[in-house]
């Protein structure tokens, strides 16, 4: 690999994701691969340093996941975390034992090495303390024959320890997490003074190798991409067209579900007016979906529904341009991770609603965001010039409003809650509330109920409007939107959106509910 790489050997640890981030950060390329990868493979990638990460077994285990002395000894600088430090320590000669007492969170961390290139501009207190994030049952009970203990706390005598000459650190904690402070600064200092990057990875030379490679390995064969309007598959269609040309066919099915005016803001961008170079195709599918789910109430009934009428409609407007050579796809990084390191391309079903269509042919996937991250993506889009708006769009389900409006779809509800969600969110922007930080949006609840406008009886639907705080969108709390702003919202949606009289906030946090209401 020409591109300074470094490689993180996963062993299982949770916070893998974080390793590679912290790493990126210091513009340095970097991949997870799997702990079972030969060493001359590793070898064969040129990594400037290798990073083992943690991992739930312990080093003593009959099936516990292990690496070849080897690794140590042929020259590549390598940091092991947790678990790696652990398995360095072992297969260099040390001791590895069951803690007498485990150590899990926040622990005061003493560097007994301040001097070490690992700690270089390490904050300290004055006893030479730092706080770092602890989560063991093992230790390095003695460290190997050449190595200097670094670190150490009152229950973990070998909290980090390293051989400088051999190029090999080790740390029982996790720089990793932003419960380390100044954990960060460690892994910099692993990256850039020990293995010695330069830190060139940019997403501008990301987005020009990429383009190049793709010209490469497409030739003057014919590609095929679901456009969803979403970041991922709206920079995947840019750097294909980029490369490509008029060989890329650009399949946008609307299926009636999307947020106000999103079907034409996708169709200005990508459509014959807009600035790339591609066949657009625009499939209004509005009528048919609203078709297919009429009467129907049962939220996992209509996300089925949803899905396969979407792969059905996909298929049929692939059928009509022919064999293509390549099915491009949006898949980044998370998605690689999430489906499992090192078992294949397991593309996940929410990328385009329903899954891979089966019918359409074709002979290969291109799937060129894989290495990077969501907000790397955006970087990405914004050096293609796409616009912000588009780039810096909220997260949005594949099976669209649809699983927005509680109970049975129709035209009409359809129209409601895209009016009522998008009153919502203008204000929520006027008022300058970061909604960077997590999802929001108008949902139409399946209940009427009374009111009064003017002198008259209303009997309308109740809008709930809701506003998530999350990182990982696993778990999330209730924004709290000022209420002076939830005022202006009210009004305006019972104002402006016929057919509704009341407008609720909700508060529940995730869990016990989930973010969607269906
Ligand atoms: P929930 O409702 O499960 O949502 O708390 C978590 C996140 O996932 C999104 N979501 C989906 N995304 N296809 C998608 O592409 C889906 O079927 C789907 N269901 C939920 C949701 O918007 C939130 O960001």
């Amino acid at each position: 690999m020409a591109q300074e790489c470094v490689l993180v050997l996963d062993f299982g640890g949770q916070y893998k994701q974080l390793i590679a981030r912290r790493v990126r950060e210091c513009n340095v390329y970097c991949e997870i691969i799997p702990y079972t990868t030969p060493l001359d493979e590793i070898k064969a990638r040129n990594p400037k340093g290798i990073i083992l990460t943690g991992g739930p077994a312990s080093v003593y285990a009959e099936d516990s996941p292990t690496y070849s002395a080897d690794l140590f000894e042929c020259g590549i600088p390598v940091l092991g975390i947790c678990y790696g430090s652990q398995l360095m320590a072992y297969r260099c000669g040390g001791e590895v034992k069951t803690a007498p007492v485990s150590e899990y969170g926040h622990t005061k961390v003493a560097i007994q090495a301040l001097d070490s290139k690992l700690f270089t501009s390490v904050e300290t207190d004055s006893d030479g303390v730092t706080s770092c994030w602890m989560s063991h049952t093992d230790y390095i009970a003695k460290a190997p024959a050449g190595f200097e203990i670094t670190a150490s706390t009152g229950n973990c005598p070998v909290a980090a320890m390293e051989n400088a000459d051999r190029k090999l650190y080790a740390v029982q904690f996790h720089p990793e997490v932003l419960h380390t402070p100044e954990g960060t600064k460690m892994i910099r200092n692993f990256v850039m003074d020990i293995c010695g990057c330069s830190g060139d990875w940019r997403m501008s030379s990301f987005a020009e190798t990429t383009i190049k490679e793709l010209r490469e390995k497409i030739g003057d064969g014919k590609v095929l991409c679901a456009l969803s309007g979403g970041v991922d598959s709206s920079v995947c269609a840019v750097l294909l067209s980029k490369a490509i040309g008029k060989q890329l066919t650009c399949v946008f099915v609307d299926h009636g579900l999307l947020r106000k005016d999103e079907g034409d803001e996708v169709e200005r961008v990508f459509g014959p007016e807009g600035p790339y170079e591609l066949n657009f195709v625009r499939v209004n599918a509005q009528d048919y979906f609203y078709s297919k789910l009429a009467g129907v109430t049962e939220p996992e009934e209509k996300r089925k529904i949803i899905g396969a009428e979407f792969i059905n409609v996909f298929e049929k407007e692939a059928k009509k341009i022919g064999a293509v050579d390549f099915l491009a796809q949006g898949t980044i990084y998370p998605d690689v991770v999430e489906s499992g390191i090192g078992k294949g391309a397991t593309i996940k079903s929410h990328h385009n609603v329903g899954g891979l269509p089966d019918h359409v042919d074709f002979k290969e996937i291109v799937e060129p965001l894989r290495p990077l991250f969501k907000d790397e993506v955006r970087q990405v889009g914004l050096e293609l010039g796409i616009p912000a708006n588009l780039v810096y769009r909220q997260p949005f389900p594949g099976p669209g409003l649809g699983i927005r409006i509680i109970g049975e779809v129709t035209a009409e509800k359809v129209k409601i809650v895209q009016e009522a969600d998008y009153i919502y969110r203008s204000e929520l922007e006027k008022a300058g509330i970061d909604m960077g930080k997590g999802q929001f949006f108008a949902a139409l609840t399946n209940m009427r109920s009374v009111g009064v406008m003017g002198d008259e009886r209303t009997y309308d639907y109740a809008i709930a409007l809701r506003g998530v705080i999350t990182s990982d969108f696993m778990t999330a709390e209730a924004a709290e939107i000022p209420w002076n702003v939830l005022q202006i919202c009210m009004n305006r949606i019972i104002n402006e959106v016929k057919g509704v009289n009341r407008v609720l906030y909700d508060l529940t946090s995730k869990p016990p509910g989930t973010i969607e209401l269906e």
